[in-house]
């Protein structure tokens, strides 16, 4: 199989629903987005996953707290995402949600059966403590003086059955994997820490806990007393989406091993140790690369709920719009370190690459083009050197999961174009060499409408209503991507 034919399947971690996603959520599926349709601009068979973790205690205090039933929030909230993410222009192939009883239950109940049949589950009695806020068992030094590091609350100190998985037994066989380079984790500096940690020895870990009731829980097979615990369940929604333990696994089939799955780093040592410890117990291939991006910083903290730093993803498409989003996550954040976003950032690269960029490079264009006559078969271009050159850019931008490299490039080309219009001035010319000045815009439109053609991943709305207007020969009626005022 070629390149070209390899199935791509690229996954987001699923989000909690328990409040609304914020900017630095909502960045995860954006950079997706953008390697998903790259993937099916080079024609591979790409199947791109997002979804919702619901199975998880916040949920049922927050829809407590609003009067609501389990169901009703989670609806409501799935409705919410869904419209956020095609507000974005994220291209999902499905949205998993984990309460689904057809299509994720199966698929946790078959892992939880094949580890167990591996001999990796058993019984025991947990003793510590336990932050309900986290849904987490903490050893004492997390904690500060009692209190959950990160919530503030007390950890309630409990006693309980649960049951475990010998995570402990798969340090070594994901050492090797990694070594070898069988399971890639990008970039480097987090690898390096993922193996660190490997290092000091992985422990076992609750995989279960006492059944109370709780809606939506996944009963242990064989112990009803007993409800699967939040990696087990969340960790396989990466395969029960695509049919795993269901009669139909064709996309199971066709798809796994995930070509890459997306996380901030926050979450990477669940991603890099438990989830290739169950694959590996269940008897299934790893994914072949975690791409662990950085996190956004807000007044140089991370952005988060619990911060209170976050900037509203809805009010910033409201003045930047959802491609000054996306082009922002591609071009001015590095996308495995940390980066700084702020209201004046968006803005003003908005401004420089969208309104001074693309957009004014466009207007001008299409202007001279229409009023000089300049004569060009956009049909040809496919068969342009330059046209086979992106291509090329796209699919080893692709394989390197280069998402700056790639929209610097396409940009690069945009800034190129603009320096050529100054330096060779058409519109004086066209007053004294009209031909000369034809040829020259002829030049220039070429290029534009092939750069325009690989922006699409970027900027999915306005790219084929640029190739439009120049098929056309029309002037849009707004100008495009028209500059804000600070
Ligand atoms: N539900 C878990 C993931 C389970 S996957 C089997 C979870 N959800 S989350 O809603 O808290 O986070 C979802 C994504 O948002 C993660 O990729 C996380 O890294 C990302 N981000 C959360 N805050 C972020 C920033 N400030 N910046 C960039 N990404 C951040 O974790």
């Amino acid at each position: 199989m070629t390149d070209q034919n390899k199935p791509f399947y690229i996954t987001t971690p699923i989000f909690y629903p328990n409040g609304n996603l914020h900017i630095g959520n909502v960045y995860t599926p954006s950079v997706c987005d953008i390697l998903a349709r790259m993937a099916r601009m080079v024609g591979r068979p790409t199947y791109f996953l997002t979804g919702a973790d619901e199975n998880t205690l916040k949920v049922n205090q927050v829809a407590k707290a609003e009067g609501k039933e389990v169901m009703q929030y989670l609806d409501e909230q799935a409705v919410n995402f869904g419209n956020l993410f095609e507000r974005l222009y994220v291209s999902n192939d499905q949205y998993i949600r984990t309460t689904d009883r057809e299509v994720h239950h199966p698929g946790v109940i078959e892992m939880w059966n094949r580890l167990a049949a591996s001999g990796d589950i058993y019984e025991s009695e947990y003793e510590g403590f336990y932050c309900a806020a986290c849904e987490g068992f903490k050893t004492e030094r997390d904690l500060i003086e009692g209190a959950c590091s990160t919530h503030g609350t007390t950890a309630e100190f409990i006693k309980e059955k649960n049951y475990y998985f010998k995570l402990s037994k798969y340090t070594e066989p994901i050492k090797k994997l990694i070594q070898s380079g069988e399971f890639v984790i990008t970039p480097e500096a987090r690898k390096n820490e993922v193996l660190a940690h490997l290092e000091e020895g992985l422990t076992d870990t609750s995989f279960s806990r006492p059944y109370k009731g709780q809606p939506n829980a996944i009963l242990v097979p064989g112990d009803e007393s007993q409800n699967i615990y939040v990696w087990g369940d969340a960790l396989t929604n990466y395969i029960s989406a695509l049919g795993f333990g269901t009669p139909e696994d064709d996309n199971f089939k066709k798809f796994w091993p995930a070509t890459v799955q997306v996380m901030g780093k926050d979450i990477v040592r669940f991603h890099a140790e438990i989830w290739p410890a169950m694959l590996l117990s269940a008897g299934l291939p790893l994914p072949k690369e975690l791409l662990v991006h950085g996190l956004l910083l807000s007044g140089g903290r991370k952005m988060g709920k619990t911060t209170g730093n976050t900037i509203d993803p809805l009010e910033m498409m409201d003045i930047v719009g959802a491609e000054g989003l996306r082009f922002f996550f591609a071009h001015d954040v590095s996308l495995t370190e940390d980066g700084e976003v702020s209201k004046d950032l968006f803005i003003s690269s908005y401004n420089a690459h969208l309104a001074n960029g693309i957009g004014n490079l466009c207007n001008r264009l299409l202007k001279m083009m229409i009023s000089y006559d300049v004569q060009f078969d956009p049909e040809a271009m496919k068969d342009t050197n330059l046209w086979k050159n992106l291509t090329d850019v796209v699919s080893g931008s692709l394989e390197k999961l280069d998402l700056n490299g790639y929209s610097a490039h396409i940009w690069e080309i945009f800034a190129e174009l603009d320096r050529k219009i100054q330096e060779t001035e058409p519109f004086k010319l066209f007053k004294v060499d009209p031909e000369s000045a034809k040829q020259i815009v002829k030049e220039l439109m070429e290029k534009f409408y092939i750069a325009v053609n690989f922006a699409e991943p970027i900027l999915p709305y306005s790219v084929p209503k640029i190739i439009k207007h120049i098929q056309d020969r029309e002037m849009p009626k707004d100008p495009l991507f028209s500059k804000i005022n600070i």
